[in-house]
């Protein structure tokens, strides 16, 4: 099968033949149809989670998919061959990933992929959407109250926005420029720029104070937030570790198909929708990859597979 590999940390993904991974007796072999990116593919490849993640070499890139059920585990009672499936594919190393013709993803992963979704809405849910769901969970944020959201127009700040509004938040989100304004609407937040002065700002859009807020940036987005929640254990960061030592939650997003579930629920009832930013075919995918360093891109990069 065609893959996007890397032999070694640092080096350009490219376009490989590979043989299909091994199918466990509780995994199932799908057929990629698209495969979302995220920030960690790179920072996968880069190496950075090297000192807590064992990776094995080819690796393939990539854990977000969405494909069609090709071969089942023999344990497998869940899913059968032709099922369209969503998994975030992260197992507990790097070696299988989605940026391929085919993966293989452990039954506890998997989750049916919605008919409300095409298939690169589908591909650019589940990792960032796992994660936007998540990070809601862990500081409660369930009814009403004002929610603080750093990078409201990201992957996973798009979703956050839109699943804390549909449960009745006022969401102030931030982001670096005022042309994302409409975008942060359009998700549901009032938008606010960040840099020096953001707590002022969001202080007198808030006088009332702030419920919970959530880092999906870094930098000073922990400190901006302790300065106008008023519990800090309703501060989540999935960027910051530094959030523990103020109460708050560090949050590292596990494979859920149950959480999936509820994201396809939410999608069908009309209150989630996946931004794709722009799609790219298999073979582009070190271009997706420049574009996704950016740091500059308002939804979902998807890669496609025909
Ligand atoms: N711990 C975990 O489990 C976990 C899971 C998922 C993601 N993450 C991490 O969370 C971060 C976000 O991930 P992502 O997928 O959402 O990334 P992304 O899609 O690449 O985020 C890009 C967004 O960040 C916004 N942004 C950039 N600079 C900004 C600034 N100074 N102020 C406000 N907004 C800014 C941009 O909006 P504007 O251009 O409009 O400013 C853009 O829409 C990454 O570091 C990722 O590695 C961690």
């Amino acid at each position: 099968m065609k893959a996007v590999t890397i032999d070694a940390y640092g080096e350009t993904p490219r376009l490989s033949e590979q043989p299909l991974p091994k199918v466990g007796p509780d995994s199932v072999l799908v057929r990629v149809r698209a495969a979302g990116l995220n920030p960690v593919d790179w920072h996968v490849a880069g190496g950075a989670l090297d000192p807590m993640v064992y990776a094995y070499f080819p690796l393939t890139m990539g854990w977000d998919v969405a494909g069609v059920v090709e071969r089942v585990g023999v344990g497998v009672s869940e899913f059968a061959v032709g099922d369209e499936v969503i998994a975030y594919n992260r197992q507990d190393f790097a070696h299988i990933g989605t940026w391929a013709e085919y993966t293989a993803v452990p039954v506890r992963s998997l989750a049916p992929k919605s008919q409300a979704m095409s298939w690169p809405e589908a591909g650019g849910l589940p990792l960032a959407g796992l994660t936007a769901y998540q990070a809601l969970g862990a500081v409660h944020v369930e009814g009403g109250g004002t929610v603080l959201i750093h990078a409201a127009g990201g992957g996973v700040g798009g979703f956050a926005t839109q699943i804390a509004a549909s449960r009745g938040a006022r969401v102030i989100g931030t982001t670096s420029r005022t042309e994302s304004f409409p975008f942060l609407r359009e998700l549901g937040a009032e938008p606010v720029l960040s840099g020096d002065g953001l707590a002022e700002r969001v202080r007198e859009m808030a006088p009332e104070g702030v419920d919970a807020a959530l880092d999906f940036l870094g930098g000073d987005a922990v400190a901006v937030s302790a300065e106008v929640v008023k519990n800090p254990a309703r501060i989540a960061s999935v960027v910051d570790g530094s959030v523990k030592a103020l109460g708050g939650r560090y949050v590292w997003v596990h494979p859920s198909g149950r959480d999936l579930r509820e994201l396809n629920a939410l999608a069908e009832a009309g209150s989630l929708r996946v931004h794709v930013n722009r799609e790219f075919p298999l073979a582009e995918a070190q271009q997706a990859v420049e574009l996704s360093r950016t740091g500059k891109v308002r939804g979902k990069i998807v890669l496609t597979v025909p």
